[in-house]
């Protein structure tokens, strides 16, 4: 940085001088991160974005008057000559650390109030609900800043990819009508259309097709969604997609695309070498080796299904549930049988709370097999499911008897939770993996009818497409998820470019064509004028990014995220409007009591 002959203004920044810079005089802008009285001697460390430098400060000099005003977060503006630090003085941690700045001006640029929690590292993290309150203090933190620093590498790494692989960044409205990505929408009132309303973009997916049909064959763009769902720790209603589209491609580019991307990532941020291509894996084998659409590959622990063994039993859970066409299916925990029954009791809640009517266990004992259920699978029972699971002396059988989907989840959550309590899954890992050819359609048991599991522009595989109208559950799709970890990193799909598959498959799901014209028309209508076959993917940013940081929540890679419940703490937003804006709107209030009363209140 140049002195542009403002004396007060920085020549270096607080990371910057180095040995090589001794006897320079510079000038540093920051803030106050400690200030200790040596008796004699002030020492100051300063601190901005790039690091911190000791400066040295001696009371009898000119400034020594405003010492005793400057407190921690004051802006200073110091001027001094760089000095080599005494040997055994000298911090190896810091960049700044063989260095050390004798000051001969110091400059008060803005004082500061106490802060409410302590900006320099320390060892205690203040509340979460603090740190939202005052974002801005607490984006000041260093951990919080290396956080942000590192969110804006990957988005530099993202942009010279795509750059690269000349994709173009093309923007797409905020203010718009409906995109099916199955959440709420957020709606804007119109003020010059009275009674009518913007929804707010679940993701670009109408407009990135548009552009397909266009002719920008390669689209990509770094963009917010909302969605006003319900939030957990890797949700916000606002949050950040990479998102993607191509033309005369298939599901391969896509994936591909997406290989070299997260190869790029890995390396120039993490210096992990991703092996290329990423596993793929099909949607069944996930659901079946591991009950989960989106597998946490980073243990061995899978699912077997043991029907027919167990259907063979006295057991009357199991021996019903296969004669009326459900499955048994089990995990074999190895050395399991040391488990507690409190233990066991938390694997069994955990089944029932993702729909099991119960979690049955047999311990695999030297003295004979241990549990409520062993009297009644004899002997023989046990010894034929347990050579079905492969299990050994002290391993631990737990088993769900139910409709397939049904012991698959309850089966994946009991895994993941073992994963973690037998601390089976090894830090530091990073599994990637595809999931591919998941079911097109879904049957909802709530409102009888199917639901399309992506979008409904997802295409189905063209040799189920004659199932449509038969065997509606039976077509898969030509989707694909990214799965980083367990976490669904990101989704897309191979679309529907003709007219004809885009009304069969809206016909499926119970729209009629009225409803798909008022709802999509201008994308219909765009079908018919010459659609290139296309396809995308969109990257949820934030949760990429955390995985990455290895950050416990979305929260920690998102300068200013929402409460769980929605709310920002710093802004108080949602905020209540004039009775003016409503009337402007034509909109009036019906809040339910309670919340009457609240805003009253
Ligand atoms: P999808 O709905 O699967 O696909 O979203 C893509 C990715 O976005 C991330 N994501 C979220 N991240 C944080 N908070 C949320 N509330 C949230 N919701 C989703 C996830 C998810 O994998 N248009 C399609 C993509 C396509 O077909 O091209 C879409 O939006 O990481
Ligand atoms: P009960 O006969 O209901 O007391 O159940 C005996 C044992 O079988 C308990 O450990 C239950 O958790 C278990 N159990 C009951 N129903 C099922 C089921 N559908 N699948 C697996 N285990 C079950």
């Amino acid at each position: 940085m140049s002195n542009n002959g403002d004396s007060n203004k920085r020549t270096h920044t607080c990371g910057q001088a180095r040995l090589g810079d001794a006897d320079e005089t510079i000038t540093l802008n920051g803030w106050v991160e400690s200030i200790r009285d040596h008796g004699g001697l002030t020492f100051l460390d300063l601190r901005d974005r790039y690091g911190l430098t000791q400066v040295v400060l001696d009371p009898e000099l000119e400034y020594g008057a405003i010492l005793d005003q400057i407190r921690v977060e004051f802006v200073l503006s110091v001027i001094g000559k760089v000095r080599a630090r005494p040997e055994g003085m000298r911090n190896p941690k810091l960049d700044t650390g063989d260095i050390e700045l004798a000051a001969t001006g110091v400059e008060i640029l803005n004082p500061s109030e106490v802060p409410p929690f302590e900006i320099a590292e320390s060892k205690e993290e203040p509340g979460e609900e603090i740190r939202l309150k005052y974002r801005y203090l607490d984006l000041r933190r260093q951990a919080v800043q290396k956080n942000m620093i590192f969110r804006s590498r990957v988005t530099r790494i993202i942009r010279q990819v795509f750059d690269e692989e000349e994709f173009l960044d093309l923007e797409t409205p905020f203010l718009t009508r409906s995109t099916p990505e199955g959440a709420r929408d957020f709606l804007v009132p119109a003020r010059v259309h009275p009674g009518r309303f913007y929804a707010l973009p679940q993701s670009p997916q109408l407009f990135k097709q548009l552009f397909m049909i266009a002719g920008f064959d390669r689209y990509y763009q770094i963009v917010r969604c909302m969605r006003d769902e319900d939030l957990r720790a890797d949700r916000q209603p606002e949050f950040t997609q990479l998102d993607v589209e191509m033309a005369f491609v298939d599901e391969e580019d896509i994936q591909e695309l997406i290989d070299r991307l997260l190869e790029r990532l890995f390396d120039e941020l993490l210096g992990v070498e991703v092996s290329l291509p990423i596993p793929r894996m099909k949607y069944d084998e996930a659901m079946s080796r591991y009950g989960s659409d989106r597998p946490d590959t980073r243990f061995d622990l899978f699912i077997r299904d043991v029907s027919e063994q167990a259907g063979a039993t006295e057991f009357q859970v199991f021996s019903k549930t296969v004669e009326s066409g459900g499955v048994v299916r089990g995990l074999c925990v190895p050395g399991g049988a040391s488990l507690s029954r409190k233990d066991i009791d938390g694997c069994e809640s955990i089944a029932r709370s993702f729909g099991a009517k119960g979690l049955a266990w047999v311990k695999i004992q030297e003295e004979g097999s241990k549990g409520p259920i062993a009297k009644f699978l004899g002997e023989r029972g046990v010894a034929s499911l347990r050579e079905a699971f492969g299990a050994g002396e002290g391993d631990l059988l737990l088993m769900v008897a139910d409709k397939a989907p049904v012991a698959a989840t309850s089966l994946g959550e009991v895994r993941l939770h073992l994963g973690d309590k037998l601390d089976l899954i090894p830090q530091g890992r990073f599994d990637l993996l595809w999931v591919t050819d998941f079911p097109l359609l879904d049957w909802s048991e709530d409102d009888g009818r199917y639901h399309a599991c992506h979008h409904p522009f997802t295409s189905p595989r063209l040799e189920d497409l004659e199932l449509i109208e038969d065997d509606p559950g039976a077509v898969k799709a030509r989707a694909y998820d990214i799965i980083l970890n367990g976490i669904e990193l990101g989704g897309g799909s191979i679309r529907i470019h003709s007219q004809d598959v885009q009304a069969r498959v809206f016909k499926a799901i119970d729209m009629s064509e009225e409803e798909a014209r008022e709802k999509f028309g201008f994308l219909l209508d765009a079908l018919s004028f010459g659609a290139p076959p296309h396809g995308g993917i969109a990257l949820g940013l934030d949760r990429l990014v955390m995985l990455l940081l290895g950050a416990p929540s979305i929260r920690d890679v998102i300068p200013f995220p929402k409460t769980a419940k929605g709310g920002c703490i710093m802004t108080e937003a949602p905020g209540g409007v004039s009775r003016e804006q409503l009337e402007e709107l034509f909109l009036e209030l019906n809040l339910p009591e309670e919340t009457a009363e609240e805003e009253a209140g």
